[in-house]
């Protein structure tokens, strides 16, 4: 009878488990594609807030044209924008004024005084800007007059859109000399 060959088993056996290592690599490399194409979504959301503004970016309508136009003071308005704030969206209200330049364009001031913050109010009587909290004054125009602010007022982008004035509400850092814009 004759002797049964161990040989050739043995090297089935080497073609075998080089098999499994080949498929195991194949599944091990399809698992990990895999993963990657399914990372980017969730890396995208959970970065979103750490490329996405924080600032409005959005025009928001501060009023007519032609009736801010006709003020000879500066006018008080409150504009609301959305902002974002981590995932959430958030709708903000803050004031502006609106002055008329010497040339008969419309100009748009934050009132967040660029102190500490407060909010500056216009007085009538006094023919000027004050801040209610440092005694911070400026000028219709939003130049610093007097007191602890280190600049003017801070002047906002703005644009005519079909007779209606728009702002693009900003914050700015505060207690610095120049207008710093905070994104
Ligand atoms: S916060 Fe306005 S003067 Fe200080």
């Amino acid at each position: 009878m004759a002797e049964e060959s161990v040989s050739p088993k043995a090297g089935s056996d080497v073609i075998v488990i080089n098999r499994r290592s080949f498929m195991t690599a194949l599944m091990a490399i399809g698992s990990a594609l895999m993963g990657a194409v399914l990372a980017v979504p969730v890396l995208r959301y959970v970065l979103y807030p750490l490329y996405a503004k924080a600032s409005g970016t959005e025009w928001s309508d501060v009023g007519d044209v032609k009736e801010l136009s006709s003020s000879l003071t500066p006018v008080r308005k409150t504009i609301t924008f959305k902002q974002r704030d981590g995932w959430r969206e958030v709708v903000s209200a803050q004031s502006v004024y609106v002055h008329r330049q010497a040339n008969g364009d419309l100009a748009v001031l934050s009132a967040i005084c660029p102190h500490l913050g407060c909010s500056v109010s216009w007085q009538q009587a006094a023919g000027e800007f004050v801040c209610p909290c440092h005694g911070g004054r400026f000028e219709p125009n939003g130049t610093h007059v007097f007191g602890p602010p280190p600049r003017g007022m801070d002047h906002l982008p703005s644009r005519l859109n079909n007779g209606t004035l728009q702002v693009r509400f900003e914050y700015f850092r505060s207690n610095v000399p120049n207008q710093e814009k905070i994104s």
